[in-house]
């Protein structure tokens, strides 16, 4: 039966850091992976993280099993975290959640969950995070492209992107990026949410919204802009949290569907829906990471160190921005990297085909994703000026 089997090419991004490890060279540079890592190239344990979990590991008594909805007072720590203590979607009940295996698996059982409704089609802007694709893809959507971001002008263009957005239904879902744009970087402005979102009111169509990097702009509650609206403006949304990046718990697979409603007894059924999709496939979410959370949460000592930790991760990246944006025109390479320092989060894309992304990686051992995916994370005072000179070569003028 297996001999049916062909042997599958390796996961492009995690391939590249195989290649990397392998690179002898000292001057190498990793712009690959999405993870957050210092000047020094760690993902480091927050401090947050490490006083929750010993408190943790100090107070627990038991590893039964947890319920599908995941580790007792996560998912309302979530709640009150993503939407705030103040929120009138809140206070009406109208918002459920789950805890799920990372936002992978929040996007997955909410595909799913989706399968059981009418919805018809999941409509993304271009380009997406790969892995969007084999996601939505395993519960049955072919996630089907508008147009949104402009490689030519490095902008979001946003007059076709509302175009087509104006064009959807009420069985089409429109799955949006929460803060920091992945692979682009390239955020809607407040007005253009709300332009969205009056699309969303008018026609019908579900938004569902990927949060991976709540709290990597700035300022969390301002980074909550795109949910908090949601869930006040519009009666139906979908959500994902992940917590791999905002509390660095990457492996523990940390994550939360957030299921909005029109009203309470939506929310529930919903939450039940979400439940059962669960149950049919890993049962239970892994425990440990959603205990850490609740626990930072709980702890308003703890919940503004890691706000803190947060707030400093956020700082480095954009302080990284601005490095290469620097040593790029330094190096001559004038404005054309200049919109690096406006966009967000990790990554942006550089203006480069793949035979430019090939020879970045063989002639300067600088590892890019694709066709021009960076992590800003990789870029350093050592290495900016080493970087934007490689740029330049393969770039051209
Ligand atoms: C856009 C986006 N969505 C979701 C995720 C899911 O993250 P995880 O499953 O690690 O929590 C990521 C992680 O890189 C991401 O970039």
């Amino acid at each position: 039966m297996f001999s049916e089997l062909p042997a599958l090419p390796e996961d492009p991004i995690l391939g590249i850091s195989k290649a990397f490890k392998k690179d002898q060279r000292a001057q190498k540079i990793d712009l690959g992976v999405g993870v957050f890592r210092t000047p020094e190239g760690l993902t480091p344990v927050m401090q947050a993280v490490r006083k929750a979990q010993a408190r943790i590991v100090e107070s627990e008594t038991t590893k039964v099993y947890t319920p599908t909805t995941g580790a007792p007072g996560f998912t309302d720590a979530v709640l009150k975290l993503v939407f705030g203590a103040d929120s009138e979607a809140l206070s009406a009940e109208r918002c459920a959640a789950i805890q799920t295996p990372g936002g992978c698996g929040a996007l997955r059982v909410g595909a799913e969950l989706l399968k059981r409704t009418s919805a018809r089609r999941i409509v993304s802007g271009a380009p997406t995070w790969a892995n969007h694709t084999p996601l939505f893809g395993a519960a049955g959507y072919a996630l089907e492209m508008i147009p949104y971001y402009d490689a030519a002008a490095s902008a979001i263009d946003f007059n076709a992107y509302l175009a087509a957005v104006k064009k959807l239904g009420p069985q089409d879902v429109l799955l949006l990026h929460g803060p920091c744009h992945n692979p682009t970087g390239a955020d809607l402005s407040r007005a253009q949410i709300d332009a969205v979102f009056d699309a969303a009111k008018e026609r019908g169509f579900l938004p569902f919204i990927d949060c991976a990097y709540i709290g990597f702009v700035e300022d969390l509650d301002a980074d909550a802009y795109i949910v908090r609206e949601a869930a006040r403006r519009l009666p139906e949304a979908l959500i994902t949290f992940s917590c791999s990046k905002n509390f660095g718990l990457y492996r523990e697979r940390t994550g939360a569907l957030i299921l909005v409603g029109e009203t309470a007894e939506r929310a529930d059924a919903l939450r039940s829906q979400a439940i059962n999709v669960a149950r049919g496939n890993y049962s239970m979410p892994p425990a440990h990471g959603g205990l850490i959370v609740a626990e930072i949460l709980g702890s308003a000592e703890l919940e503004a160190l890691w706000r803190e930790e947060l707030a400093a991760m956020a700082a480095t990246v954009r302080g990284n921005r601005q490095l290469l944006v620097d040593a790029a025109s330094a190096v001559g390479l004038g404005n054309r990297l200049s919109y690096i320092a406006e966009q967000r989060g990790m990554f942006s894309l550089l203006p480069m085909t793949e035979e430019s992304v090939t020879a970045a990686k063989e002639r300067h051992g600088v590892y890019i994703v694709g066709a021009g995916r960076i992590n800003l994370c990789g870029v350093h005072e050592g290495n900016a000026e080493y970087l934007a000179a490689a740029l330049k070569d393969v770039m051209g003028q």
